[in-house]
């Protein structure tokens, strides 16, 4: 699209008038059909249905105890994703939804008080505030302020992805996470596609290529993005299709820490991590990220970023990390037989 107003002019138009519900999309861009897991399904049931039908996700960008935690979620929309993560973080939590689009902000504020009532919360603890995710201080969210930003199927549709990833840097406290679920394409777009306001609107068009996102994400100073999940979307749509030839896109839920301790490359320390259980959901065993599902009490082999990810976070509390970074032994290596025989089947560990 030409300029950054235009594109945000459209996007308006597309979620605030155009699309109804989840039904009326082109694409499976914007409707997670993954089954959540079950503390996620517990809490979806208290969403109310009128939230639920313009839910327009790619992913399950939720993580487990986030209890008492502050959260804001970018381009909340009609707020599915905040009204779960309210139940979640509890009567001390706080969860704040930022989207620029009117008529989606009047479907998520509908419900707040009734919800809040319901849960027993303050009705301070889940807003929706008017703003774009490239001026979150504007928002009225203050530099390392959040403990945790979230956002489903939205940080493509910015026409100025770096701002909104440095924005987020700066408003996470040390030791916070942005945890999230977006398109991503395995090449970049030509200009043609990118132009395409319908693609563009369905999160087609501004996806941006993995590698040049991971580039940004160094560049705005998350070092070692760590990918949770990832699935194919599918373009089926008869006249979009040959639009996009064998461009392959896939929803990809990301987890991003804000540590200056973490490296651009995974170094070995002789670090062992022991995951001592808690997390809700996760009794035997925990899911980090896609290579690394640790099983309770059992240690293994991690390197010094992995290690601070697991120590240096709200994680900590439900791990055991031995070993400092003071002898080095060099690049972390994920092949050798002393790692793994510490890693479960089928998962390296670097
Ligand atoms: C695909 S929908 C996703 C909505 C919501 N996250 C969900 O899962 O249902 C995209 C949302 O992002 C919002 N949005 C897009 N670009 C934005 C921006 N630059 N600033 C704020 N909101 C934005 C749109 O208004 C829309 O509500």
């Amino acid at each position: 699209m030409e300029n950054d107003n235009k594109v945000q002019e459209f996007v308006k138009k597309y979620y605030g008038k155009i699309l109804k519900s989840s039904s009326d999309l082109k694409t499976t861009a914007c409707c997670t059909t993954d089954a959540p897991p079950l503390y996620l399904r517990q809490a979806l049931k208290n969403v109310p249905t009128e939230i639920q039908e313009r839910y327009y996700g790619c992913g399950s960008p939720l993580p487990a105890e986030i209890e008492g935690l502050t959260v804001v979620d970018l381009g909340s929309g009609s707020g599915r994703d905040c009204y779960v993560s309210a139940a979640l973080t509890g009567p001390t939590g706080q969860v704040i939804g930022v989207d620029m689009t009117d008529e989606q902000l009047e479907v998520a504020r509908e419900h707040v008080e009734s919800y809040c009532r319901d849960l027993g919360y303050p009705e301070s603890n889940l807003q929706f505030r008017h703003g774009y995710i490239e001026f979150l201080n504007e928002a009225g969210i203050a530099n390392n302020s959040i403990d945790l930003v979230i956002s489903n199927c939205v940080v493509n549709l910015s026409p100025d992805k770096e701002r909104v990833m440095s924005g987020v840097v700066d408003i996470l406290k040390e030791g916070g996470e942005f945890y999230f679920s977006d398109v991503y394409c395995d090449r970049r777009l030509p200009e043609e596609v990118r132009q395409h306001e319908l693609l563009y609107g369905e999160c087609i068009a501004g996806a941006l290529y993995t590698e040049d996102f991971i580039r940004l994400a160094h560049k705005a100073g998350f070092a070692d993005p760590r990918v949770l999940s990832q699935s194919p979307i599918e373009i089926t749509d008869a006249e979009l299709k040959p639009i996009v030839g064998e461009a392959k896109f896939s929803s990809i839920t990301y987890r991003l820490f804000k540590l200056p301790s973490l490296e651009t490359l995974c170094e070995d320390y002789g670090q062992v991590a022991t995951y001592t259980g808690g997390i809700s959901g996760q009794e035997s065993g925990f899911l980090f990220d896609d290579h690394h599902y640790f099983i309770k009490n059992k240690p293994y082999l991690v390197c010094g970023n992995t290690a601070s990810m697991l120590e240096e976070t709200r994680l900590g509390k439900y791990f055991t990390i031995h070993g400092k970074r003071d002898t080095h032994f060099g690049l972390f290596d994920c092949a050798s037989p002393e790692t793994a025989t510490l890693t479960p089947p089928g998962g390296a560990c670097c």
